[in-house]
């Protein structure tokens, strides 16, 4: 085992820190403040490669390992993640699933431009009456032959309004349930698609969430990613790695909290001495840091199953979990350390508090993970195995 990042993979850490510092954090709680899109950012984003990491070369994108997506999104969110939601979607729910199941006139036509961030994706599963439940679709994309035609409201959708190309999981054939389900390519600009208000949130809310409707839209049958009655297995695999991103997300909010919590309890004296001095604070920073240090083991590690070619669902599902909670717990005890300081704005704490809340929901809540965990444990799979 070797628990130290290679060289090329610490120089993508200091470049996503050190374009979070520099260009995201300037006006990082204003535009949350006023749910303005970082559009600098996101064109900052993709002069860096990081829209289409994993993507190969030969479509436009930098031609990474998941790692180094885990530690560019890690680095993101310890600053701005209504920044790394549009970068996790459109690397893990939108060039990765058109990549691996996309045909070869698919991938030509739409990834250069994904991942290369000239155009944006969206992943429309969630539906007003269909979000955990994801069999039960209510759109539908009916055959007509040499097309579908698409009708339906999706919900929740990151990139919603900014989207060019959105991923559709739409019933076909409702008579074989999830096996009656397709995964449609379809342009932001045909007949038919609109989108709904930009929604106001309790966090990431400078990032773009809306409904997206479809009603009679024309999709190409070619724009289908996967064979016939493949979507629901289509959908499941890319929220897998999407999975990863998020526990990567949920992991730089509580690095991002600890490293916030930790320069300030030595700057802030109490009782003649700084607050870290008070075992308090110290134990409250000692919990921080080991759980800080599990959840990196976790992520990291599912990452690494799925560069080594490993089954990952299960490990991304564990990881997701468990860095989600750890960000919720101690960006609340960020803000705690931070005192009354800790309550307002241009402390950054209360924000990325706001933040954490949503990566024990969205691509899952943390109730799904557990049924993706447990069924895997009942199966009797393990990671590390025992003799
Ligand atoms: N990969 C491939 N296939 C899979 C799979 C996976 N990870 N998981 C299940 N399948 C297959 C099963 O093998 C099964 O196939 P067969 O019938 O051929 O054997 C089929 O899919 C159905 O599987 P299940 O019976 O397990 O399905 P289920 O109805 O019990 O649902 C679930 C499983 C895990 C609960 C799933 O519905 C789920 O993940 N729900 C949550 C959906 C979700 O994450 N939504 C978030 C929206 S996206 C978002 O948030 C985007 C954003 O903008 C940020």
């Amino acid at each position: 085992m070797d628990f130290f990042i290679s060289e090329e993979h610490k120089m993508i850490q200091d470049a996503a820190r050190e374009f979070a510092q520099n260009e995201l954090k300037p006006g990082v709680v204003e535009r949350d403040s006023a749910m303005t899109y970082p559009t600098e950012g996101v064109k900052g984003m993709a002069e860096l490669g990081f829209l289409g990491m994993m993507v190969d070369p030969k479509y436009g994108g930098s031609g990474l390992d998941t790692l180094s997506y885990v530690l560019a999104i890690e680095e993101i969110s310890k600053i701005d993640n209504s920044c790394s939601v549009i970068m996790s979607v459109n690397n893990s729910l939108v060039c990765a699933g058109i990549e691996k199941y996309g045909s070869e006139e698919t991938k030509q036509k739409y990834l250069p431009q994904l991942a290369t961030g000239q155009k944006l994706g969206a992943f429309c599963l969630s539906e007003p009456e269909a979000g955990s439940d994801a069999t039960s679709q209510r759109t539908t994309a009916i055959d007509m032959g040499d097309h579908y035609l698409l009708n339906g409201t999706k919900n929740w959708i990151t990139n919603g309004k900014k989207a060019s190309y959105y991923v559709v999981i739409a019933q076909t054939d409702i008579e074989k349930g999830h096996k009656g389900i397709n995964a449609l390519v379809v342009e932001a600009d045909w007949d038919g698609v609109s989108t709904g208000i930009k929604e106001d949130k309790l966090g990431i809310r400078s990032s773009d969430t809306s409904s997206v409707m479809f009603s009679d839209v024309k999709v190409p049958k070619e724009n289908r990613l996967g064979p016939d009655g493949f979507g629901f297995k289509y959908a499941m695999w890319t929220l897998d790695g999407g999975r990863i991103g998020i526990a990567a997300q949920a992991l730089g909010i509580a690095g991002g909290s600890y490293e916030l919590a930790l320069q300030y309890s030595h700057e802030r004296e109490t009782f003649g001495k700084p607050i870290n001095k008070h075992q308090a604070i110290a134990f409250k920073l000692a919990d921080m840091a080991i759980d800080i240090e599990a959840a990196k083991l976790m992520v990291y590690r599912s990452a690494w199953l799925k560069d080594q070619g490993h089954p990952y669902g299960q490990a991304a599902a564990m990881a997701k979990v468990y860095a989600s909670e750890v960000a919720m717990k101690h960006s609340v005890e960020a803000v705690q350390i931070h005192g009354g300081y800790g309550f307002v704005k241009e402390y950054h704490v209360e924000r990325l508090m706001r933040d954490a809340k949503i990566t024990q929901i969205y691509e899952g809540t943390s109730e799904i993970q557990r049924m993706v965990v447990s069924r895997g444990v009942i199966k009797g799979n393990v990671y590390i195995p025992v003799t």
